[in-house]
């Protein structure tokens, strides 16, 4: 039987190399089916943990008894591809109907060459940057064995207190689902089936980046128009885009567990959307939908299969209760042949039927993996994704002269560079900030370190804020005592702070976003010393900087930019490239206005936004409405003027001059506001937006078009709708510095 079906995989190869399923395809994937047993059927559904990627270590005997006996179909977080290779040999070869496995991990900016958090990246706006960077990611974790991604991350968030606000792009719908299609397009490329393709797992469907209060795994309330115009469109996007996979979120949704929501998956997802590609839960998500109260353990598998869902990552129980559900009649032997049917379809679109062991050839391991050319990638595209907040007397660029004092915990850690999901990256490898400004330096200038202070005054914080990637501690005291004497020999001063990489990222949410304690006292000590001062901001998420940004010369935020970051900073830094980035998620000025995002409602008392408190309009007593930072913000190391925008037809157009000495790259961002509609409409919504390279001098005209598709919506039943009617259009360098032209449409 085997042999007979090796040469159907065989004979399948010949005809078809598209990705997407034809009828034969179809017809072979139902011949295997109707071979399967039952009990082989569920194997296909269950997906274990295979190792623990950070120790490297792999579950070994337990795995494979597993594979022999047909009970999976497939494992994910196992590094290398000898292990790999092994096990897929082990399932081909002894495991019933020689049926490959999926391998996956969580690919999620990089490999082992890290790019910036998904986050930074977003902040390029640049989404050939964003696909390019996919494209790497899948060429090196495909050479290491890996044939499935659990990547992009496409929840969009609006607030930053949620510590996977790291690991999507941000706020903005328009601006993540353009992302969302970009990082599919790299990672599985023009055709599934080549060697370097992985297929890509769009998550966490849905809602998930509104958990209540920031907090991670928490639930979500929420209204149906929200849903439809702000937190679905980035999926919808990746379905389009043809995304193979999908994976279910931890969260209720107004009461109900995404990963057994009926709604959502087979509703949506599946009949409104036309998905007809792979739904794994979550983590061990299905024993949570009783956790949660939705149901009790026995039938929560029951519920996750019958809401369409096909794999059972980690639990373990539809292997281990589906027999029972069919036999209590709760579920159809349809509904388990469907979810197999799409288990061994996303095999098919990988090609692993026609060969296997695609992914497993030591050679490119030992070639595709780190290169140099990968690297220089993932430095280039870092530099894009830094965001100047403020740069006073433009005291950015430094020359390389003088003494520059660099200072802070993050400036010599050389493994905090990464940031969240980089359990693959080789820290030891990555160049600290300190090491890198030194070689670009050499002998023209000094570089005086400190390290300064630590993350944490208190230890026990710092020891659950850094996870693995700890920075040795020192004394507080002693420390700050140093970086003063190392700040009064220098001319200027570069303060490395801010969040260590596992600050953000799962399960790492804050309820105090401000730079920790110990390090804002010695940001404080540092100014007083009135010397030009330079913070150098890593951050997984939008910090509250009240105070820096009053007192601090320059910001520059730089995320985590992952392994080439030292050498990006430095590159910035010195002026070798010239900041561009945006910001895609608001700052908040204060903590207590969270959640603050550009595309709100309008208030029933508008605030006049006269810069004072108004009693009975929508505004608090002690602090503006207006965000610290807005959405689309940053600056650049030269200036750009804006023209007077102009609207024929429905053509808007403006010009754009590089006022400034050196060239740079401008993000135009074009934002609309429906006047009048049938439900109310956001103040506004990004529409459009162009990225262009402008040389000093230059002047260059940018026209958008508007279209029917920018002005509808979706009602509350997710029907697009469009009311005619007056709209604004604007346009301008971030969501705050807005030209409006009035649209008039019938
Ligand atoms: C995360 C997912 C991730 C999965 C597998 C979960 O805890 O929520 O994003 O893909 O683990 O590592």
């Amino acid at each position: 039987m085997k042999r007979l079906a090796q040469l159907l995989y065989l004979g399948a190869s010949i005809i078809f190399a598209g990705c997407s399923s034809t009828s034969t395809e179809e017809q072979f994937v139902d011949d295997l089916l109707a071979e399967m047993s039952l009990e082989e059927k569920l194997g296909q559904l269950n997906l274990p943990v295979g190792g623990d990627i950070v120790s490297g270590a792999v579950k070994g005997s337990e795995l494979d008894s597993l594979i022999v006996s047909g009970k999976i179909g497939g494992f994910f977080n196992v590094k290398g591809v000898e292990e790999i290779s092994r096990l897929q040999h082990l399932a081909v070869e002894r495991g019933p109907h020689a049926i490959p496995l999926l391998v996956g991990a969580d690919v999620v900016h990089g490999y082992e060459t890290i790019f910036p958090i998904p986050l930074a990246l977003s902040c390029s706006w640049d989404s050939t940057a964003v696909e390019r960077m996919a494209k790497i990611s899948a060429i090196e974790a495909t050479a290491d064995g890996v044939n499935w991604n659990y990547s992009p991350m496409v929840d969009i968030c609006r607030d930053p207190r949620w510590g996977r606000i790291a690991e999507g792009s941000g706020e903005d719908p328009y601006l993540g689902s353009i992302m969302a299609r970009a990082y599919v397009r790299g990672y599985q490329g023009d055709d599934m089936k080549s060697d370097s393709s992985l297929m890509a797992c769009v998550k966490h469907f849905a809602f998930y980046g509104a958990v209540e209060g920031g907090r991670d795994y928490n639930s979500v309330d929420m209204s149906r128009e929200n849903m439809f115009n702000y937190y679905l469109p980035p999926f919808k996007a990746s379905v389009e885009q043809g995304v193979g996979s999908l994976m279910t979120s931890f969260n209720l949704v107004n009461g109900q567990h995404s990963t057994s929501s009926d709604w959502l998956i087979n509703g949506i997802l599946r009949h409104d959307w036309g998905f007809d590609g792979l739904v794994v839960t979550d983590y061990n998500s299905i024993p949570e939908v009783a956790t949660m109260g939705c149901t009790t353990e026995s039938d929560a598998a029951a519920m996750t299969l019958k809401a369409g869902t096909d794999m059972d990552m980690v639990s373990g129980l539809f292997l281990n209760t589906l027999c029972d559900a069919l036999e209590r009649g709760i579920i159809t032997e349809k509904m388990i042949d469907d979810a197999c049917r799409r288990v061994l379809r996303a095999k098919q679109r990988l090609g692993l039927f026609e060969n296997p062991y695609k992914y497993c050839n030591p050679q490119r391991t030992k070639d595709d993996i780190f290169t140099t050319e990968h690297r220089n990638v993932a430095r280039e595209i870092a530099t894009e994704t830094f965001v100047l907040l403020k740069n006073q007397g433009s005291i950015l660029p430094l020359k390389k002269k003088g003494k520059i004092a660099l200072i802070g915990p993050l400036a010599d850690a050389g493994n905090n560079m990464c940031g969240c999901w980089s359990m693959l990256c080789r820290d030891d490898l990555h160049k600290s900030l300190l090491t890198s400004m030194k070689e670009a330096i050499g002998d023209s200038a000094e570089i005086l370190y400190a390290k300064g202070c630590n993350i944490y005054y208190d230890e026990t914080t710092q020891l659950m804020a850094a996870g693995l990637r700890q920075i040795p501690r020192g004394d507080d005291r002693q420390l700050h005592r140093e970086a003063l004497s190392v700040a009064s020999k220098a001319d200027v001063i570069i303060a490395a702070m801010g969040e260590c990489a596992d600050m953000s990222g799962e399960s790492a949410s804050r309820a105090d976003i401000t730079i920790p304690d110990t390090q804002r006292e010695l940001l404080k000590q540092l100014v007083a010393t009135g010397k030009p001062i330079i913070l150098l901001l890593f951050t997984g998420r939008p910090l509250v900087l009240d105070w820096e940004s009053e007192n601090i010369n320059a910001i520059l935020n730089v995320w985590f930019g992952g392994s080439e970051a030292g050498d990006a900073i430095t590159d910035v830094v010195f002026g070798e490239k010239v900041p561009s980035g945006k910001l895609t998620a608001t700052f908040p000025r204060a903590i207590g206005q969270i959640p603050v995002y550009y595309n709100h409602l309008m208030p029933s008392h508008p605030d006049p936004q006269d810069g004072v408190f108004n009693r009975y309009c929508s505004n608090y007593i002690d602090i503006s409405n207006e965000p610290l930072y807005p959405f689309g913000y940053g600056l650049s190391y030269t200036s750009f003027d804006y023209g007077t925008a102009t609207l024929e037809n429905n053509k808007l157009s403006v010009e754009i001059s590089n006022t400034g000495k050196v060239e740079g790259a401008e993000i135009v961002q074009l934002y609309i506001r429906d006047k009048v509609a049938r439900i109310a409409r956001p103040v506004k919504e990004l529409k459009a937006f162009e990225r262009i390279a402008i040389k000093p001098g230059e002047t260059q005209r940018v026209t958008f078009t508007i279209t029917p598709d920018i002005l509808g919506y979706y009602d509350s039943n997710g029907k697009f709708v469009f009311d005619p009617g007056e709209f604004e259009i604007m346009v301008g360098p971030d969501s705050r510095s807005l030209q409006i032209v009035t649209y008039n449409v019938n």
